[in-house]
């Protein structure tokens, strides 16, 4: 039993804003820590990317800013996990971005008997955001980071359904809050006494 706990994966989550920041962080992090880095919406542009029949409903629902379905994500990033048990540790960008997101988790790795170790949350405000992504999105090919218009829908969907997961993970002790604004390198100095 305790060989086994020693040995347990460790999970950490990269939270915020779309263009908070969770991408450039995790890699970073992952590098330093020699950790996985799993982004869900990389995920999703690689289905859409494959040009397959889910891969056309994902694209409707990213390039519009929506979420996609609860239950496809989950299964994706569990199964993920279930295949990857025996490396040292991830870190989850953009997932879980629901309630119900966070509740499939919890209880998958419940019956794994595996634990998410620290919600890193990093805190941008809206302005700084969307120009980050502006910027962005004049050099990527992120259909969703063309236009204000979507990228404030998107905020949109970070406030309602995503952002309720603060007070989720500040409930569950596991919720470190960061301060997103600033040079990368100031902010990865900020994060990495949290690892
Ligand atoms: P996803 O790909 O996760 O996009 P996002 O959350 O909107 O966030 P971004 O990737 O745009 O930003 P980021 O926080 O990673 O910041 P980054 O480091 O890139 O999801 C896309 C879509 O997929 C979703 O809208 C949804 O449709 C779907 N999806 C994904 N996960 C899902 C889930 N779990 N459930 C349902 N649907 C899901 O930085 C942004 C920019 O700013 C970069 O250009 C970067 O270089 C720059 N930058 C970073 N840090 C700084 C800094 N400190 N100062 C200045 N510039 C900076
Ligand atoms: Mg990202």
């Amino acid at each position: 039993m305790q060989i086994q706990n020693y040995l347990r994966m460790k999970i950490y989550i990269l939270f915020g804003a779309p263009g908070a920041g969770k991408g450039t962080q995790a890699a970073m992090l992952a590098q330093k820590y020699k950790l996985l880095h799993w982004s869900t919406g990389d995920m999703l542009r690689a289905e859409v990317k494959s040009g397959s029949p889910l891969g056309k409903e994902i694209d409707s629902l990213i390039s519009v800013g929506k979420l996609v379905n609860d239950q496809l994500i989950s299964q994706m990033v569990i199964q993920k996990i279930i295949e990857h048990k025996a490396v040292e540790g991830i870190i989850l960008d953009g997932f879980p971005r629901t309630l119900a997101q966070a509740q499939i988790l919890h209880q998958a790795l419940e019956k794994e008997h595996l634990k998410i170790e620290k919600v890193i949350n990093l805190e941008v405000n809206h302005e700084e955001v969307i120009q980050r992504i502006l910027l962005r999105g004049s050099t990527s090919n992120r259909a969703d980071d063309q236009d204000e218009s979507t990228i404030r829908q998107r905020l949109q969907v970070y406030e309602t359904q995503t952002k309720p997961l603060i007070d989720y993970y500040q409930h569950q002790k596991t919720l470190i809050n960061i301060e997103g604004m600033g040079s990368i390198e100031d902010i990865f100095n900020r994060i990495t006494p949290h690892f």
